[in-house]
C-alpha cells in the first residue's frame, strides 16, 4: 500500500456477474468501483447506460466513479444522478462546453471529474481547476481494456504542481499494473484505475486472486 486507492474497472469483470464481480473485488480490498461508459461515438466500442449503472448501485458499498466515454454528455447528467454516481467524469474532448458540464455535475449532487485523453496537455484545465473534483489522465486511448500504458507521467506531475493545495484527486487510468504504478503514484497520482490488471486469472469462485492482483499494484 503506498497510500493510494485503487478502483478496478468493472469493464474486465464477467459482464453475466457484475453484481457478484463488484461484491468481489470490494471484498478483496478495492478502495473505489470504476464503471466504464462507452457510446460507440466517442470511443469506438459500447459498454452499457444508465439502467445498468442504477442496477449496479446497491452492490457498490464504496464509491461509485463512472468515467463517461460518451459525447454529448448534458443530456444524460441526470440519469447518471439517478442512477446513484458518486463520482460523475466527463472528458474534456466530449464537446465544447466542458465549463458547463462540470457545474452541471456539480448542481445535480456528485462530484465532478474531468478526463484527459492522451494528446490533451495539462494546461487545458487551467480555467476548470475550481470546478472539478477530480482529473483523470488517461494513459491509454479510450475505449479498450487491457492496451498498453502511454507514459504521462510529465503531465500528472504538471497537474499536481498546477492543483495546489485544491482538494483534487489526480485519477489515473489505462495500463495500470505492478509495473506502472509506481511511476503513476510517484508522479502524483492518488486513485489508480486498473481492469486487466485486477480481474486476470480470477472469478467469483476464486477471489482470492483479485486480492492478490489489488495487493500488488
Ligand atoms: C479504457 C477505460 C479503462 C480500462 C482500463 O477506455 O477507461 O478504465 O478499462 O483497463 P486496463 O486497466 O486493462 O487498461
Ligand atoms: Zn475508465
Amino acid at each position: 500500500d503506498r497510500g493510494v486507492k485503487i478502483a478496478p474497472s468493472i469493464l474486465s469483470a464477467d459482464f453475466a456477474n457484475f453484481g457478484q464481480e463488484i461484491r468481489a473485488i470490494e471484498a478483496q480490498g478495492a478502495d473505489w468501483v470504476h464503471v466504464d461508459v462507452m457510446d460507440g461515438h466517442f470511443v469506438p466500442n459500447l459498454t452499457f447506460g444508465p439502467p445498468a449503472v442504477k442496477a449496479f448501485r446497491p452492490h457498490v458499498k464504496t464509491v461509485m466513479d463512472v468515467h463517461l466515454m460518451i459525447a454529448p454528455v448534458d443530456p444524460y447528467i441526470d440519469a447518471y444522478a439517478d442512477a446513484g454516481a458518486d463520482v460523475l467524469t466527463a472528458h474534456l474532448e466530449a464537446g465544447p462546453h466542458i465549463h458547463r458540464t462540470l457545474q452541471a455535475i456539480r448542481g445535480a449532487g456528485m462530484k465532478a471529474g474531468l478526463a484527459l485523453n492522451p494528446a490533451t496537455p495539462a494546461e487545458a484545465v487551467a480555467h476548470l481547476l475550481d470546478l472539478t473534483d477530480l482529473i483523470c489522465v488517461m494513459t491509454v486511448n479510450p475505449g479498450f481494456g487491457g492496451q498498453k500504458f502511454i507514459d504521462m507521467t510529465a503531465k500528472i506531475r504538471a497537474l499536481r504542481a498546477m492543483i495546489g493545495d485544491r482538494p483534487i484527486h489526480i485519477q489515473v487510468d489505462g495500463g495500470v499494473d505492478p509495473t506502472t504504478a509506481p511511476l503513476v503514484a510517484a508522479a502524483g497520482a492518488d486513485v489508480l484505475v486498473a481492469g486487466s490488471a485486477v480481474f486476470r486469472g480470477g472469478s467469483v469462485d476464486s477471489p482470492e486472486v483479485y486480492g492478490a492482483n489489488i495487493a500488488a499494484i
